[in-house]
């Protein structure tokens, strides 16, 4: 199996990708923030995601996003294809992703919503820990892409604060002494 940063030669499994993630979905009865062939298919050519394949076939994806200019990350969209799973390639590619984007954004905080146990588990391996929706990113674009969840109107009547997704932060550790730091100052 190849588990690859992706570039424009994985354009050609953008359809399969986006087709099993609202499968998926469906099949969870849970919402996830639909995206479309546009948006997949620039992750994929600017480098910004990473796909496992085997014999040439689709297996596996995730991809980046940044939010608050920067200031956040979230590795989002994970799927493996129903024949791959429960071998171990959703947490092969959720280790390359978050090394990808400890690279790309070494000073960001890396963050994930999930209602599934596999992430939660492959999150806490990585060093995330569960926190409130206010510890997230605050950009609007962010939380529209709730907008096409089941669970929407959950997440608004209870003013954005929680939903029925665990929320799942990992803080640099750079980032972390920053704020003891400064707060050790306004103690000061
Ligand atoms: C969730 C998903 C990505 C897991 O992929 P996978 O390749 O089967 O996962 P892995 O084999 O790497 O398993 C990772 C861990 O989760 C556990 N796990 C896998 N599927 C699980 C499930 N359905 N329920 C509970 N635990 C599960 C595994 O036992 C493993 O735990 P371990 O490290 O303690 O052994 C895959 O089932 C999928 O694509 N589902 C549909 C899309 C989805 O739910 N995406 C996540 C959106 S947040």
């Amino acid at each position: 199996m190849e588990i690859e940063i992706s570039s424009c030669k994985h354009l050609v499994y953008v359809n399969e990708i986006q087709q099993e993630m609202y499968d998926s979905a469906q099949r969870r009865g849970t919402g996830i923030a639909k995206r479309s062939i546009e948006y997949l298919s620039k992750k994929i050519s600017e480098g910004n995601a990473i796909v496992a394949t085997e014999n040439n076939k689709w297996v596996g994806f995730c991809y980046i996003e940044t939010w608050s200019h920067g200031c956040f990350v979230a590795n989002s969209g994970l799927i493996v294809s129903p024949n791959f799973r429960n071998r171990g390639v959703a947490t092969l590619i959720k280790n390359e992703v978050f090394q990808l984007s400890r690279e790309k954004y070494p000073e960001a905080k890396i963050f994930g919503l999930t209602t599934g146990l596999a992430v939660m588990k492959i999150n806490s391996d990585l060093g995330y820990k569960p926190v409130i929706y206010s510890e997230l990113t605050q950009d609007e674009e962010f939380w529209s892409g709730c907008k096409n969840c089941v669970n929407y109107e959950i997440l608004m009547k209870k003013d954005r604060k929680n939903c029925l997704c665990t929320a799942m932060l990992f803080i640099p550790e750079n980032t972390t002494k920053n704020n003891i730091a400064d707060k050790q100052l306004e103690i000061k």
